[in-house]
């Protein structure tokens, strides 16, 4: 069944606000707009329940149990355990706490792999381990194509190696990396794995007990929801590593890894994606009952929409010869994010689209050792075009009408 964009762009009140009319939004990989079930959900939690929850009396039990709902139902999609879930302020506030468990954890003379595909939140705290004498092994791409081969992983791989960091999609190169296949050779060699799945969550939330990694992490303002960073941990690991909450809440696997007091009002709206994520069922007639499949159902329709839409943007650009498309040019490998260089700064080549009502972005979006390592000048940095599955097929029609004009001038 295809997607039903109109009923889809209906639980987005951004497509109705009077400012936007006309503006097709491609910059999605930096935030998405929110579904309406998250600010239904705000705006009630900070109406009826903004109180300190988990007291015993009905506003504040109420709002304990929808922090309690959201972690739950996510989980659930996920296929992981409700305490496996965490949240924390940002991805990267969750990966710098993770990387100081971790400080503690390895000894002096382990090694940890990083790559340079990577977004610097899934990146540069953990090459500050070497601070403490680990030794940290680069997994470096392909510097024409921007592609991570396995088979180098193989290379780095031995008995020192404790734990392999890697996105499940970068935020410039797009392509879509094999995470159970990497998974799989990383548990192997004895490694525990952490994927940033902030570039992939967007596109359909994955089932994370199926792709097998230990830590698995995103954003959920690129997700339709609030300010928040999500981070499964699964128990095998969570319960190895040293506590970085109070230490007397060190037995509750989901406290242990976010110091910070929790946001409860963006916690709470959470529960919100997953309504959403239910009502897209609902609507496409997928299974009724919440959890995995549903979830997979959902990711699938929202993939088969993207996957459509993205293949004739990427036949434009791939041939041009005044820029360079970053990552592969077939839309079936790699996630609706697509990084032009160009041979001029590309913030101004955004600011242009932006008068034909384009709203893209220009930079090095912190993947700054990728476009490095590809020859891109970060200066310059890229032209972002990152969509997902709400955008229409007339909006691809005005973004493409508009790069063609803007890049022809
Ligand atoms: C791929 C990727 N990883 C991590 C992050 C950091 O996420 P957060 O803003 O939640 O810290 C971003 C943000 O742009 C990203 O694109």
């Amino acid at each position: 069944m295809a997607l039903d964009i109109d009923f889809v762009r209906s639980q987005f009140p951004a497509f109705a606000a009077a400012n936007l009319q006309g503006q097709a939004f491609f910059e999605n990989a930096g935030g998405s707009y929110t579904c309406q079930p998250v600010i239904n959900r705000l705006t009630r939690f900070y109406t009826e329940r903004k109180v300190q929850p988990y007291a015993p009396y009905e506003a504040s039990t109420l709002a304990g149990a929808e922090m309690d709902e959201a972690r739950h139902r996510l989980a659930k999609i996920m296929g992981v355990d409700t305490d496996e879930l965490s949240f924390g302020p940002s991805t990267t506030q969750n990966t710098y706490v993770l990387a100081q468990a971790f400080r503690q954890f390895l000894s002096p003379g382990e090694a940890i792999i990083v790559t340079n595909q990577d977004h610097e939140a899934n990146s540069g705290p953990w090459r500050r381990l070497a601070d403490a004498g680990i030794e940290v092994r680069e997994w470096q791409i392909d510097p024409q194509t921007g592609h991570l081969d396995p088979a180098d992983l193989e290379k780095l791989l031995d008995e020192n190696v404790r734990l392999v960091c890697f996105p499940h999609c970068s935020n410039v190169v797009g392509e879509l990396n094999p995470v159970t296949e990497i998974t799989a050779l990383a548990h192997a060699a004895g490694a525990f794995v952490c994927v940033d799945g902030v570039s992939y969550a967007p596109h359909g939330l994955p089932n994370v007990g199926e792709l097998g990694p230990d830590i698995y992490l995103f954003s959920a303002y690129k997700t339709y929801g609030p300010h928040q960073g999500l981070m499964v941990i699964r128990r095998a690991l969570g319960e190895l590593l040293p506590n970085q909450g109070h230490f007397f809440n060190g037995d509750s696997l989901y406290k242990r890894f976010t110091p910070a007091g929790p946001d409860h009002a963006q916690v709470a709206a959470c529960a919100g994606m997953a309504d959403y994520i239910a009502t897209l069922a609902h609507h496409h007639g997928g299974p009724l009952t919440e959890g995995a499949t549903q979830g997979a159902f959902v990711h699938d329709l929202m993939r088969a929409h993207e996957v459509e839409l993205l293949q004739p943007l990427l036949d434009m650009v791939k041939d041009r010869n005044d820029l360079r498309l970053i990552g592969p040019s077939d839309a079936s490998k790699r996630a609706p994010t697509v990084a032009l260089a160009l041979d001029r700064p590309a913030e101004g080549v955004a600011a242009e689209l932006a008068e034909h009502g384009i709203m893209a972005g220009g930079g090095d979006f912190y993947a700054l050792r990728a476009l490095n390592a590809m020859g891109v000048s970060t200066s310059d940095g890229v032209l972002r075009l990152s969509f997902t599955h709400y955008t229409s097929k007339k909006e691809m029609t005005q973004l493409m009408e508009a790069l063609d004009r803007v890049l022809s001038k």
